[in-house]
């Protein structure tokens, strides 16, 4: 299959709303991390994405709708708590989970009785799901286990030849997905850290903590892996275990907060969290592209978005 790209201009995106009305598969940009579109209620559709990126049938789809009034026809009801974060965080990177209206198709929901919809904040984001008129599921547009796509490039590189169009759009704002949070209680659960980060929520302490409860289940299955090793090392020790590994004959890439030292490709700088977490995913093809053993990322700390990139680190190391 010939994928082709679009463009953000108002004929492409008619073209792309078509294209998903019609049941085919379409990438697309959001703030977070590219999504692999398809008609949330045409269960074909949603079938061929799981095909294409070879996702386990138990791992449900976000629906993304264009403003709040897309939760009609999805969830049964909007409960005072979603009421409240939609209005805070929608659009934004917070995806509410609810439970599911009997419209919703099983291969969507990953046979769950909630559904999981968010409202993308990305310009083209919006036009699109306003040309598709129809609700569109996108999981990231990866292959399973790989590193969320952040270009279009990516997603070419992942996906090419596997599904009908994507629309390029640039590079995304976050870098790291959206926080899924159970809203269907007095208080919000973090199903998945994310880009809306637990204080934004107003969540103190293990108050809102999954683990007890049940994550995701996507945050079962192995994810965010390049096809090279990632190895986690402590602040203030990441060049020196980089040099290290250099010494030992790898071929070693750095996203530290500081420069690499000789023998060590310079894979990204960054002063805080929410800069790595904008470039690591793209770090991680970069590292894979030229052919790196291994990349050595230094930890930051467990607070605001770090927690998310803290967890998509252990997940892609482990
Ligand atoms: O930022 C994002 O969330 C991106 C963009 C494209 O919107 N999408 C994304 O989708 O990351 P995906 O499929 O890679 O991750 C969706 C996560 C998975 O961990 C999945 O298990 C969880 O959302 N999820 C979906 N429906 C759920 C439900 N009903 N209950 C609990 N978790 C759910
Ligand atoms: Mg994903």
């Amino acid at each position: 299959m010939h994928t082709r790209t679009l463009t953000a201009s108002d004929t492409d995106l008619e073209t792309a709303g078509q294209l998903l009305r019609s049941g085919r598969l379409v990438a697309f940009p959001t703030e977070t991390v590219y999504g692999l579109g398809a008609n949330a209620l045409d269960p074909t559709a949603v079938r061929r994405v799981f095909d294409v990126k070879e996702r386990p049938a138990d791992n449900p789809l976000i629906i993304h709708v264009p403003n709040v009034s897309g939760l009609e026809g999805l969830v049964r009801d909007v409960p005072p708590l979603a009421h409240r974060l939609a209005g805070e965080f929608w659009p934004g990177p917070l995806t509410m989970v609810l439970d599911a209206r009997s419209g919703v198709p099983e291969i969507t929901t990953g046979g769950l009785t909630t559904v999981a919809v968010r409202v993308p904040d990305h310009p083209v984001a919006i036009a699109l799901l306003g040309e598709a008129s129809v609700p569109v599921a996108a999981p990231s547009a990866n292959r399973s286990g790989r590193p969320s796509p952040t270009t279009a490039a990516h997603v070419m590189a992942d996906l090419g030849g596997r599904i009908d169009a994507v629309v390029d759009g640039g590079r995304c704002v976050f870098g790291i997905e959206s926080t899924v949070v159970d809203v269907r209680g007095d208080q919000p659960i973090v199903l998945r850290e994310g880009a809306v980060t637990r204080e934004d929520l107003g969540i103190t302490g293990h108050a809102g903590d999954a683990a007890a409860i049940h994550a995701s289940p996507g945050t079962r299955h192995r994810h965010y892996q390049p096809n090279c090793r990632v190895q986690i090392a402590a602040a203030g020790a990441a060049a020196a275990t980089a040099a290290g590994l250099a010494e030992g004959g790898a071929r070693v890439g750095l996203l530290a907060t500081s420069d690499p030292p000789p023998d060590v490709a310079a894979l990204g700088r960054f002063d805080h969290p929410g800069e790595l977490a904008a470039m690591l995913y793209a770090a991680f093809r970069d590292g894979e592209e030229v052919g790196l053993d291994v990349i050595v990322v230094e930890a930051v700390p467990e607070i605001g978005v770090g927690r998310a990139v803290m967890d998509r680190l252990r997940r892609a190391s482990g």
